[in-house]
């Protein structure tokens, strides 16, 4: 059992320094005392007597979102039974990361008001959580589109029912292109100059059509790619600047893939939850977007559900040039996430193109998994992996965590121990270690890292590792130690995949 000291450093590495949980936690005891109707929610644990919800249940979620949107910032909040419920230290972290992005000098700055900073929430939803969190936290001024009527109503109600804020926030009504198409070619012939965007008020649902920038003909030519409803391009109005935009997209294909993290019930609709090509294209359609507006916005922004996905989308940024790349982690819990950023603005010193990434960090997706495997197999067998070479390994069954001390010659016998022939077709390329003896430091130095496991989706698992000491000397022979667990995870856990498949990526490789 990790003492309690050692969890809340733990918990703190996964939150962002300013958020106003980074340092406590919110707790619900007292929460309970203060709210009557949050209450009836908390239990306490017959295992430590500490104070608990059901994170299954739905209306204590939802609870408990109100009572800290109040309790702590100040904001009268509701949604309809099942909108999505959005959990509120895990959204400031969104918030602070792009606080962060543009306090940074890593663009040059072309902002038009020093003072007042404005964002572009897409899809901001019925819960309208980051223009409420932006606005009552930072002050900043938010545009939140979204398509749908409950979310347009809600997220309405929701900046209403906050007068001290509400002249900051502008909901804005996306128009569905299939539902009126012939309105949509009127728009589009309009072209740039046209103004029938309903005149947004500041106040209000501002409906705007598919009208203004940069041109019509770019317009029809990336609605041609993407068959749904418009996102940035038709959307900002001519004119508009924007310090950043910010997303959390819809992530699935499928409902049957958005039911899949049975430990909490955050409900979530079709239309929330789920768009053709899921998150992939739904990005992918931001970022030519993107291309069209160039510097109508400083920051580009999007959060991420499968790291898949960031590869993809980081390679197609590449494609069409943009000058900075940035991606973060978002670490809740069980729940990762990932932040994308770019920019169309100029560097500010000679970073050219810059993908942030911590050597310390290392992450791999185990595919495929077997029905019968949860994280916590995973988990078992990384242990295994370790304390065969006979490390100090200790599991955290609470956090799905491994914390593990490794010695050079541990580190040796690990990298040079088999890896099980299964499903060998499918893994050979992993296997092939390089030679470990000049990676591995004389002055043998200690390795001390800790490996988590995340569910992302049924069949889909995250492993990630980070090494815990700054500017170790061996910290490349904690990468191959981290290819080593990946090649007998993925022997261990993941399907073969099959005969032609694997032809096929070895002829590109
Ligand atoms: C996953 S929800 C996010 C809601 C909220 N921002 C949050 O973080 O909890 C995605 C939202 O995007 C909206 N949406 C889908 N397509 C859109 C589009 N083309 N433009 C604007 N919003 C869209 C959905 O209606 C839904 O409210």
């Amino acid at each position: 059992m990790p003492s309690k000291k050692r969890k809340r450093v733990a918990e703190r590495g996964t939150i962002h320094p300013r958020n106003k949980y980074s340092e406590k936690p919110p707790d619900f005891g007292a929460l309970a005392s203060l709210y009557p109707s949050f209450e009836p929610y908390v239990f306490y644990s017959s295992k430590d007597g500490r104070p608990r919800i059901d994170w299954t249940d739905y209306n204590a979620t939802r609870e408990l979102t109100r009572v800290l949107l109040l309790h702590d910032h100040g904001l009268n909040w509701w949604i309809p039974d099942g909108q999505l419920c959005p959990t509120v230290p895990n959204r400031s972290n969104y918030i602070h990361w792009i606080e962060d992005l543009l306090a940074s000098d890593i663009i040059l700055n072309t902002r038009i008001d020093d003072n007042v900073v404005k964002g572009f929430d897409i899809g901001t939803g019925a819960n309208c959580i980051y223009p409420l969190l932006g606005a009552s936290l930072l002050g900043w001024r938010f545009v939140g589109s979204d398509i749908t009527d409950v979310a347009l109503e809600w997220a309405e109600r929701n900046v209403r029912s906050n007068p001290h804020i509400s002249e900051l926030i502008e909901i804005r009504k996306v128009h569905t292109r299939e539902k009126n198409p012939e309105e949509e070619d009127v728009h589009a012939e309009q072209g740039p100059d046209s103004d029938d965007s309903g005149g947004s008020s500041n106040r209000g649902v501002a409906e705007i059509g598919p009208s203004c920038l940069p041109s019509a003909k770019l317009q029809s030519s990336a609605q041609k790619k993407y068959q749904a409803p418009p996102i940035l391009l038709g959307v900002v109005k001519d004119e508009e600047k924007f310090d950043f935009c910010m997303c959390n997209p819809p992530f699935f294909e499928t409902m049957e893939e958005a039911g899949l993290n049975p430990k909490t019930a955050c409900g979530g609709t079709k239309e929330e939850m789920v768009c053709p090509g899921g998150e992939q294209a739904f990005i992918a359609r931001i970022i030519e977007d993107s291309v069209q507006l160039k510097q109508c916005f400083r920051w580009y922004t999007s959060m991420i559900g499968r790291k898949s996905n960031l590869k993809f989308l980081i390679a197609k940024l590449r494609e069409v040039g943009v000058t900075v790349v940035k991606t973060t982690e978002f670490v809740q819990g069980q729940t990762c996430r990932w932040g994308l950023a770019w920019s169309f603005v100029p560097p500010s010193g000679k970073i050219l193109s810059s993908q942030v990434s911590e050597s310390n960090n290392k992450s791999f997706m185990l595919e495929g998994v077997q029905r019968q495997y949860s994280a916590f197999h995973v988990l078992q067998s990384a242990e295994s992996f370790f304390c065969s070479s006979g490390t100090s390994c200790k599991l955290d069954s609470i956090q799905f965590k491994i914390d593990v001390i490794a010695s050079k010659d541990q580190c040796e016998s690990m990298l040079t121990s088999e890896t099980e022939p299964y499903g060998a077709l499918s893994y050979q390329h992993n296997l092939e270690m390089p030679d470990v003896s000049n990676q591995l430091d004389s002055q043998s130095i200690d390795l001390h890292f800790s490996i988590s496991v995340f569910q992302q989706i049924p069949g889909t698992l995250l492993v990630k590792g980070t090494l815990q000491q700054k500017g170790n000397p061996n910290a490349g022979a904690f990468s191959l130690v981290f290819s080593k667990l990946e090649a007998v995870l993925k022997a261990k856990f993941c399907k073969p995949k099959p005969i032609a498949e694997l032809s096929r990526s070895k002829q590109q490789r």
